[in-house]
């Protein structure tokens, strides 16, 4: 099957609408259970030109609103994915998914908000960030940029802080892996984290130490290990759990706040639990993958299936799912994301001889809320508002952009969805609105589905069907100094007045 035939087949499941006009712009969500991290109620929402007005039991409202009906259903913030890369060129080619369709699979899933991360173009992050404000202009969802530094120079340093304070930036992320190409050394990691902490900036890490990856990949070719098993053993559990812990030490030693991402390891979470236990400011974010699936995908008798599976840091052995979802539900561990990265099989199929040439990355964005409904949810590992902190509010927070978003409140925008926890989903290939061909899923079902996305005081997804109107996705300006912020100044000056007590030597007479 190609993927343009099913490219050409999805569009059959939504209309684009051209003309704003054609939806109300008064919405009255009515009867459902409304959760909010902090608090559930039964309740009515009532939203008027994108904006949630009030909730109260009981609006009544005129004739000329919409009414949607949400009696023994869940009303929820819309998800926030913090961790995607849409139209994400890797050089010798580009993930399937664009602003467009990668929106319109997140929507249909429930998430209506995504952050993705700005790759600098020739070495300039301007450059880049204009690249992807042309990329985004197609988007018929809110998003966000992470910034992606890959190295370091004076200007790179001037252009960070254009991006904080013009731009609408507050978190860059660090490669410790893949070498040659985004990784960089302790120096560069140092001097990167100190920018990060004077501009009020979250350094972000992909914790894995690229040297030894590299020399995991050469032992493995070697051995003639080829296919994408290789990819697992090239790069174990101890090769993120070293990189997590000597970030985390780093960040601890320059004291500024830390976010690993797509957490995939008992190793690394247990550094981070570690951490946090002594105090330091350090967010773990597992990813929807990491929750549901485990290694032996890789070891598939079928290239193109075993493939898809290729990401990095790997997906573990059972076991390291289980002890994320605990992780989670207690804390240690506090958002989810996807780490959307969608390549299709043609693509996949470039390293049919040599796992290292398979392009790395899975889908997600379409798939995260209802994995994460089932898996903890549906568990009894969290409640419901647990289930709205981990999908949603704490990305928020971490990004600074609460309560405008994360929460359903008066004066949050509209991004909401309805869950209905009596039906079910089911995911496939078949039927999703990625343009990927395969999907790491394929064939899952679980407890729980989202009925109805809302997104900005739009109906976008209902009856199974997309509703959507490119363009009016808007970018949403993330400023610095979140609540990870708070207090480091007092702990400098603690340490800097520590440092002032006289050490008295006796003097010797030479
Ligand atoms: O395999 C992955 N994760 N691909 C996307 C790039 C990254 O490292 O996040
Ligand atoms: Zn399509
Ligand atoms: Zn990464
Ligand atoms: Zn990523």
């Amino acid at each position: 099957v190609t993927s343009q035939f099913l490219h050409i087949f999805s569009l059959t499941f939504f209309t684009v609408i051209t003309s704003s006009l054609s939806q109300s712009n008064q919405l009255l969500v009515k009867g459902g259970t409304v959760v909010n991290a902090h608090h559930q109620q039964i309740a009515d929402v009532y939203v008027e030109d994108g904006v949630i007005v009030s909730v109260n039991p009981n609006i009544k409202v005129g004739d000329d609103v919409t009414v949607i009906d949400a009696l023994g259903k869940y009303v929820m913030p819309g998800g926030i994915d913090p961790h995607t890369h849409l139209e994400f060129d890797v050089g010798f080619t580009a993930t399937v998914d664009d602003f467009f369709s990668g929106q319109a699979a997140a929507l249909a899933g429930g998430t209506t908000m995504h952050i993705d991360f700005v790759i600098p173009l020739n070495g300039s992050l301007i450059a880049g960030f204009e690249d992807y404000e042309k990329k985004a202009k197609k988007s018929c969802m809110d998003y966000g940029f992470h910034m992606v530094i890959t190295k370091w120079d004076e200007n790179v340093s001037r252009e960070m802080e254009l991006m904080v304070k013009e731009k609408g930036i507050n978190s860059f992320k660090f490669f410790m892996a893949y070498k040659g190409i985004l990784m960089i050394n302790d120096e560069l990691l140092l001097e990167g984290f100190k920018k990060c902490k004077s501009l009020g900036a979250l350094a972000m890490v992909h914790a894995e130490n690229g040297d030894a990856v590299y020399e995991g990949q050469e032992k493995m070719i070697e051995l003639g290990i080829t296919g994408p098993e290789g990819h697992a053993l090239s790069r174990p559990p101890v090769v993120e759990g070293e990189a997590t812990s000597r970030a985390i030490r780093l960040a601890d030693f320059v004291n500024t706040p830390l976010y690993v991402v797509h957490v995939m390891s008992i190793d690394a979470m247990e550094e981070i639990a570690k951490a946090r236990k002594s105090g330091q400011k350090v967010i773990g974010e597992p990813i929807a993958s990491g929750l549901a699936l485990d290694e032996s995908w890789l070891w598939h008798p079928d290239f193109d299936i075993a493939a898809k599976y290729v990401m990095s840091p790997p997906i573990r052995k059972r076991g390291h799912d289980r002890a994320l979802q605990a992780a989670l539900s207690t804390g240690v561990l506090q958002l989810v994301g996807t780490d959307h990265c969608a390549f299709n099989s043609t693509q996949k199929a470039r390293g049919i001889d040599d796992f290292r040439k398979i392009p790395n990355g899975v889908n997600g964005i379409e798939e995260r809320m209802h994995l994460v409904w089932d898996i903890m949810v549906e568990s009894g590992q969290i409640t419901p508002s647990d289930y709205v902190r981990l999908t949603s509010t704490e990305c928020a927070r971490i990004f600074n952009i609460y309560p405008k978003k994360g929460a359903i409140l008066p004066g949050s925008d509209a991004d909401i969805i309805i869950l209905n926890p009596n039906s079910s989903f089911e995911i496939s290939a078949k039927s999703h609105h990625s343009r990927l061909d395969t999907n790491v899923y394929e064939g899952r079902r679980g407890k729980g589905k989202i009925e109805v996305t809302i997104a900005g005081g739009r109906v976008v997804w209902e009856n199974d069907k997309l509703k959507l109107s490119p363009g009016t996705g808007r970018y949403i300006q993330m400023p610095p100094f979140s609540y990870l912020f708070d207090g480091l100044d007092k702990k400098d000056a603690i340490y800097l007045n520590s440092l002032q007590a006289p050490v008295k030597r006796a003097k010797t007479s030479s």
